[in-house]
């Protein structure tokens, strides 16, 4: 699916866009679609669609349970998805891969069973401002159980935090736990998170990196990163809703309690208690979603098809195409580092218009964005502004979608401008 012109390899966006069926239909007001609101959620290509709609139809019973030939047919397709996952991040184990309903869900796991084993009163947690709430409230949570507390990384005018910051406030505060995001879903910024990781590993804390934006976007080595959980949504990655992934090190998991308990993370039940079963599916009580994970798969081998890094240096070219075009229209602040350094996210205000009167502008013009605070209020608070709106890109946007996006925002400003006038 790539084309390669000279030393760059570019994707081929329009042979991409046939398989996305969602992507051939007009929006409300007529005008074709343009989708670029893919940090909220990614479409769906048919080979995702297919796989989802091949178990319904040919083989799906629930897994782990049956010795009948539906349920060893949904078993192996199921497992067989936990290995695609643990490929994508380069796991040690397929253990290590845990199912879960999607990020928030992987991170409230850890604050709930790592957590609770591990955190008391003064300890502390420590994030960025950037962080989106499902990396907030769940440690703020632990916080109103154990007492300790949470304190948050700076970022710069530039979207970034530099690595003396870091290191100066794992060295004062020594946290138990450092829980960052790899990249900002309204700055986009790309944090170093190996090096951030080893000076957390430095200071004596234990790891997380909130991966929602990183894992769909570009390449993923846990062993490179070496932090002790990542996780991420499959819903961003073309996948379906309700699956996601807690990677956890396999001693570290090892060393972790069960969170919720029920059917199939046991290995006995008596009347007088229980004994918990093995990875992963210690983690994982009850009926998993299990056609997600298979629809999961197919989402994974379909992106890896077009190929991460590909996709990255795409992403970043929209990026940079969105911001030029926006930066030449009077009144617009863009957030976040420059556009060399991004990922495919640019969240913006203009002067006098409210983020959701843009927002509605652009979908009268076919161009989906997200308006509001993202699921980020202290990192606008500290921006300053109580909402932005949000372009974020995926591999299927194409060049002339990015232009078509910066030219409708300055064609929204003369007009408004305009009337401002008279
Ligand atoms: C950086 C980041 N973390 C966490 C989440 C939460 O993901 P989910 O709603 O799939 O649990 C999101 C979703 O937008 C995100 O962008």
């Amino acid at each position: 699916m790539t084309i390669t012109t000279g030393s760059a390899t570019q994707l081929n966006v329009e042979s991409i866009r046939d398989d996305f069926p969602v992507l051939k239909r007009a929006s409300a007001s007529g005008a074709p679609l343009v989708y670029l609101d893919n940090g909220a959620s990614t479409q769906h290509p048919v080979a995702v669609i297919e796989a989802m709609s091949d178990c319904y139809r040919d083989f799906y019973a629930n897994v782990h349970r049956g010795i009948h030939t539906l349920s060893e047919e949904s078993t192996r397709a199921f497992e067989i998805a936990r290995d695609t996952v643990a490929q994508l991040l380069n796991a040690a184990s397929i253990v290590e891969v845990i199912f879960t309903a999607g990020t928030t869900a992987a991170i409230n796991t850890v604050a709930r069973s790592w957590g609770d084993a591990n955190v008391k009163q003064g300890d502390c947690i420590l994030l960025t401002i950037a962080e989106h709430h499902a990396n907030i409230v769940p440690w703020q949570q632990l916080a109103e159980r154990t007492g300790c507390q949470i304190a948050f990384l700076p970022v710069d005018t530039d979207g970034k935090i530099a690595a003396d910051i870091v290191r100066d406030h794992l060295e004062r505060l020594r946290p138990k736990m450092f829980a960052f995001t790899a990249v900002s879903n309204v700055l986009g910024s790309e944090f170093p998170v190996a090096q951030w990781t080893r000076l957390g590993h430095e200071f004596g804390a234990t790891v997380l990196v909130d991966a929602a934006q990183a894992v769909p976007h570009m390449p993923v080595d846990v062993q490179a990163w070496d932090a002790d959980f990542v996780v991420f949504s499959g819903h961003k990655i073309c996948g379906p809703t309700g699956i996601g992934i807690l990677y956890g090190k396999e001693s570290v998991l090892e060393s972790m309690p069960p969170f919720l308990g029920g059917g199939a993370m046991i290995r006995t039940v008596s009347t007088n208690g229980y004994v918990v079963g093995e990875l992963p599916q210690k983690f994982e009580a009850g009926t998993p979603p299990i056609v997600e994970a298979i629809g999961l798969a197919a989402a994974i081998d379909y992106v890896r098809s077009v190929g991460l890094p590909a996709i990255h240096a795409h992403e970043r070219q929209l990026a940079r195409i969105a911001i030029d075009a926006l930066s030449t229209v009077e009144g617009v602040r863009v957030f976040g580092p420059p556009a060399d350094q991004r990922a495919g996210i640019v969240s913006f205000v203009v002067d006098g218009m409210h983020p959701h009167d843009i927002s509605q502008w652009l979908d009268m013009r076919g161009i989906a964005v997200r308006a509001g605070h993202h699921c980020a209020m202290p990192l606008h608070h500290d921006l300053g502004v109580p909402a932005t709106c949000r372009a974020s890109f995926y591999f299927y946007n194409t060049l002339a979608e990015a232009e078509n996006f910066g030219l409708a925002i300055a064609e929204m400003q003369r007009k408004f401008a305009r009337r401002r006038r008279t």
